[in-house]
């Protein structure tokens, strides 16, 4: 792809140290989201309808990469591909290598990670290690093929993905972490295989409470599997040990077992928002910026790009996106409205 490599690292302007870009909360916003389709081979039922609807609006790859140089260059040093599903998308490792000539604004390379739902995984991972990923993280829901199944709507979805952790660990992309969203009357009886799960297969395992980000309407404040009953569970199993976070904005409360084997994060965004330390942005795969998961509206990076902004236009878009990020999200809450777009669609 000559047109990726013709982009080079180098931007046509140079900025300040000064300008890493923070918010108006104070938050220093270092890890960028971007999704690089919003087609999916899964129906998981959390988030998407049982028929497709969808019209994708995904952009070609250099596109993807020039905005992605850009926040790099205001301070960004932590980039997570998503969808959709990312593996289906054409020109990945092209990208993924590209993304890895990057440095951040302290000369290090970024920390470039990527979640799927591991359906091609197996024969993929080997590729994008060797095009420069650093970290995977795979969306598992279920230890059991039936009711994995049930929740992808994709027949034989278990052993593909079961192949794809054990692929990506030969890869060299360990640790790998396995997310799983509970939802209740699906799989809150899956947790003790999971504890289970992480010990047999050394991987991180991370639950994830269900947030309003589907596009059918089945949150409820009910359906949430929260923090507290998960440790429940894990407790019945083995004692818990807590572990400290790796990092001040950790979305993870991390947890291991009394021998120390297998570890276990949850991620807590009903019951113990974490919004305060929020270092997060997201560019969709139209290319518009979004602030939070539960913006009511974006932020057409794209269309700057389009009517032919420079670098450094671009820049201060970005940068004035980004200072009027939300200070929080109000799920749970009196008049909460449910974001404009739904997770398909912005991308985990
Ligand atoms: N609530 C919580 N997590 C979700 N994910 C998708 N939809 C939701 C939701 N409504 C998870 C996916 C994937 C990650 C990107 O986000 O399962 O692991």
């Amino acid at each position: 792809m000559a047109s990726l490599s013709a982009t080079g690292t180098n931007l046509a302007w140079e900025p300040a140290v000064h300008e890493r870009l923070t918010d108006r909360h104070g938050r220093r916003i270092t890890d960028l989201r971007i999704s690089i389709t919003d087609r999916c081979n899964y129906r998981c039922v959390y988030c998407r309808a049982g028929s497709d609807g969808a019209v994708y609006a995904d952009l070609p790859i250099e596109d993807y990469l020039r905005m992605a140089r850009v926040f790099v260059a205001l301070g960004i040093e932590k980039i997570r591909l998503t969808g959709g599903e990312p593996l289906l998308r054409r020109g990945l490792p092209e990208l993924l290598r590209e993304l890895s000539r990057l440095r951040t604004l302290d000369g290090a390379p970024l920390d470039l990670a990527l979640t799927t739902n591991g359906h091609l995984l197996e024969g993929m991972a080997e590729e994008l290690r060797n095009a420069g990923l650093s970290r995977i993280t795979v969306s598992m829901d279920a230890v059991d093929p039936e009711k994995f199944a049930r929740i992808t709507r994709v027949p034989g979805s278990y052993g593909r993905v079961l192949a794809g952790i054990r692929a990506a660990k030969r890869a060299g992309l360990a640790p790998v972490k396995v997310n799983c969203v509970l939802l209740r009357g699906f799989n809150e009886d899956q947790i003790v295989r999971f504890a289970e799960f992480s010990r047999d297969e050394g991987v991180i395992v991370r639950f994830i409470e269900f947030m309003p980000l589907e596009e059918d309407r089945l949150w409820s404040p009910e359906a949430v599997v929260s923090l507290r009953e998960i440790t429940e569970a894990l407790g019945t199993y083995r004692p818990v040990k807590a572990l400290p976070p790796n990092a001040a904005s950790e979305t993870a409360v991390r947890y291991t077992f009394d021998d120390g084997v297998g570890e276990i994060g949850i991620i807590a965004p009903v019951t113990q928002a974490f919004c305060g330390h929020c270092s997060r942005v997201r560019l969709t795969s139209d290319g518009k910026i979004r602030t939070c998961l539960f913006s009511q509206t974006d932020h057409d990076l794209y269309g700057v790009m389009q009517r032919g902004g420079s670098d450094a236009e671009m820049a201060e878009f970005i940068r004035r996106t980004v200072d009027h990020k939300e200070a929080r999200h109000h799920i749970g809450e009196p008049g909460f409205l449910k974001p404009s777009r739904s997770m398909v669609h912005i991308g985990g």
